[in-house]
């Protein structure tokens, strides 16, 4: 990859040869379990995977990711018949996927679609628009969440799996983009697209925001390990450039304000990669709370990301800004961690949420905190264990 990466980064292409070369390693399908064809892995290992192929290429670690994030529908609420159709062919690449949630007026408020899905007797019509779809055009396979129930709150929303070349579904603009240049993130058009109605995520109709969210939680650490990788690449780079730059009679490297800024970056990439990690495997563990250990890596890990990159930019120097050296792709790359699968602004939300709903297990501390105007505050204990003055 690494020859390659400032190549299709110039002309925008989708890298079918790196693709075939991923198919070729095995390495496709590495958290399908092994009766679906796949490795039978989980997120940790996704994880990994994502976080070796972003070091040599932030496009490409996202090119492969995005297919776990199109196919944990399936996975998590796909009918038996479903995945037997569908994931074989994604655990060995032969067919690629994609994940169609945001729209032009929903992308934080992922609640807010208005792709409407028809639900009739035999089959679904879809009509509506889908926008940043990653992996967009080269994939076979689409998740497409659809509002299948106006009138409900609860049960508005259902996923659809969409092949390429049903009926009335077609690609629409290619976005011109400033980092992953490698992936195509495009528009999809539903003009009367109809399908099946087997073709409804898990065979009933209501559940697509819970299926959303829940593969979301799946996905954010594997975004995360995309940050990780970018991290990692560019102090690399810029480890082995400081090392050979000489400035004032001796490498750059030699200077503690230079070594000062290596052990900060160093430091931030492992505690981010270690937040990965636990998040990974408390998503295989099938641990509790896996939203916001999830969010947190997400957050933490793309926000480390942005510095580091940003870091490794500034200790090349001039150099560092110019396309002819590798270094400013990483920083390009990394910025969209920070955007999708949930803006950072929405993982603190989310966070945040997680933590004060669990506030109430903290009730015991409360006797601790003296609070105006509180019966129970320390001046009222501190009278009430007063002895009497005597008379
Ligand atoms: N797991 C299971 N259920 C969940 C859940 C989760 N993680 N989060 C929420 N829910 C459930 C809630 O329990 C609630 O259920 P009930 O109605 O039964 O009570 C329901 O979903 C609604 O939850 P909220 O009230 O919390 O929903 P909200 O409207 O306030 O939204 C949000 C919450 C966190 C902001 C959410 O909308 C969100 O995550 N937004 C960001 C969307 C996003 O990440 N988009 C990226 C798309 S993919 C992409 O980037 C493109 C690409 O191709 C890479």
């Amino acid at each position: 990859m690494r020859p390659k990466a400032a190549h299709y980064d110039r002309v925008q292409e989708y890298p079918w040869e790196i693709k075939e070369a991923l198919c070729a390693s095995g390495l496709m399908g590495v958290w399908i379990p092994t009766e679906y064809g796949g490795g039978g892995a989980g997120v940790l290992d996704l994880c990994l995977v994502v976080e070796e192929l972003s070091k040599a290429c932030g496009g490409v670690g996202v090119l492969y990711a995005v297919n776990a994030l199109g196919s944990f529908p399936l996975l998590l609420a796909g009918t038996e018949e479903q995945k037997r159709k569908y994931l074989p062919d994604i655990a060995s690449g032969k067919r690629l996927c994609a994940f169609g949630l945001s729209e032009r007026g929903a992308g934080s408020d992922a609640g807010g679609l208005a792709t409407r899905c028809e639900v009739g007797q035999d089959e679904l019509i879809i009509n509506g628009d889908k926008k940043w779809t990653t992996n967009g055009g080269a994939a076979d396979i689409y998740t497409v969440f659809t509002v299948s129930d106006p009138t409900s709150m609860s049960r508005r929303i259902s996923a659809v799996i969409i092949e390429k070349g049903d009926p009335g579904f077609a690609i629409g603009r290619t976005e011109d983009k400033m980092g992953i240049r490698c992936v195509p993130v495009v528009e999809l058009h539903f003009r009367d697209c109809r399908v099946p109605v087997d073709r409804i995520l898990g065979g009933r109709p209501g559940a697509g925001f819970k299926h959303a969210m829940m593969t979301l939680d799946r996905a954010r650490p594997g975004v995360a390990a995309q940050a990780v990788g970018c991290a990692q690449g560019a102090m690399d780079l810029a480890v082995v450039y400081c090392t050979q730059r000489q400035q004032f009679g001796q490498p750059i490297s030699g200077f503690q304000m230079i070594q000062g800024m290596f052990a900060d970056m160093a430091t931030q990439v492992e505690a981010a990669r270690q937040l990965v990690h636990a998040s990974a495997r408390a998503l295989d563990l099938g641990a509790k709370d896996v939203t916001r250990m999830a969010a947190q890596a997400k957050l933490f890990a793309t926000d480390v990301a942005m510095k580091v990159t940003t870091d490794a930019v500034q200790l090349f120097g001039g150099y560092g800004y110019m396309r002819d050296y590798p270094v400013e792709k990483y920083m390009r790359d990394a910025k969209i961690t920070q955007i999708y699968e949930g803006t950072n602004q929405v993982q603190r939300i989310v966070v945040a949420r997680s933590i004060l709903k669990q506030a109430s297990s903290l009730d015991h501390l409360k006797a601790y905190i003296p609070l105006p105007d509180h019966p129970n505050t320390l001046a009222d204990r501190a009278r009430a264990h007063a002895v009497p003055a005597k008379a």
